[in-house]
């Protein structure tokens, strides 16, 4: 199964720059060489942040974009959303019995997870409540097996990033608990605003750079807290064996600087 993972739109209400950057123009590139490029995805999965201050107006946008957009698209939030303002208007997206907009599907024999842990503000960190711990587990036993693979915004582990470790999930032990015995795959985040990877208690997990600003991995390596470094989308393969992720820099891809026949004998 092949999908795309995209994180960290930070959409805003009218066009204009959100830090020196058009946050829907990029996006609106992003798609372009989705579609162009991925048509055969099976789906577009984005971790949150889908707006940057939660308007209302801002999902009515992402709303309108893709509805155009010949891919399904599975929506989660981050803590620079609004639960009550996305619901309002994606009315058809599915959320859970307490009103969270976490929701399960299963695709190719896998049990594919997406998580709230919006908290809110003044907040960004995330947190997970008992209730919608109590839903993870029982969807986690409705697995029944399956591989699961689960898609949230904020990691439930630090990153070794002083900033964003101050603002990851809350309680992250409870959370690891709830995952013990499952066999759970991988975790696909956002928030860090970085390409991360590696392995938390035996899961893979990563994490993509923004659509739009990106967080410098050394505070203070360049002047400003966010920095303008290329945006990715993430192309994932799974299969029993193997998960494959292709981090993409579809905005910074251009041809080398050599001659358009050349190295294209046998050299392989
Ligand atoms: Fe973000």
């Amino acid at each position: 199964m092949k999908f795309i993972h995209v994180t960290d739109l930070h959409l805003l209400p009218e066009g204009g720059a959100l830090w020196g950057l058009d946050p829907f123009e990029r996006f609106e590139a992003c798609l372009a060489d989705i579609q162009a490029h991925h048509a055969d995805a099976t789906f577009v999965a984005i971790t949150g942040d889908l707006t940057d201050k939660g308007d209302a107006a801002a999902y009515q946008r992402l709303k309108e974009r893709l509805a155009r957009l010949p891919l399904p698209c599975h929506l989660i939030l981050g803590n620079h959303d609004d639960r009550a303002n996305f619901r309002a208007v994606f009315t058809d997206r599915p959320v859970d019995d307490n009103g969270f907009v976490q929701f399960a599907f299963d695709a190719d024999g896998r049990t594919l997870l997406f998580l709230d842990t919006l908290k809110g503000p003044p907040s960004s960190a995330g947190l997970y409540c008992p209730a919608r711990r109590e839903w993870l587990a029982e969807q986690l036993d409705a697995a029944d097996g399956k591989p699961v693979y689960i898609f949230m915004h904020h990691p439930p582990f630090g990153i070794a990033h002083p900033l964003m470790d101050k603002i990851m999930l809350d309680d992250p032990e409870d959370f690891a608990e709830i995952l013990s015995g499952y066999d759970v795959r991988h975790i696909f985040f956002g928030h860090g605003h970085r390409a991360v990877s590696g392995v938390w208690r035996g899961i893979g997990y990563s994490a993509l750079p923004s659509t739009n600003h990106q967080l410098p991995l050394v505070g203070g390596s360049v002047e400003t807290v966010y920095s303008d470094e290329p945006p990715a989308y993430a192309v994932v393969h799974l299969s029993e064996e193997q998960t494959i992720i292709h981090n993409d820099a579809f905005l910074d891809r251009r041809p080398a600087r050599m001659p358009v026949e050349a190295e294209r004998d046998d050299w392989h």
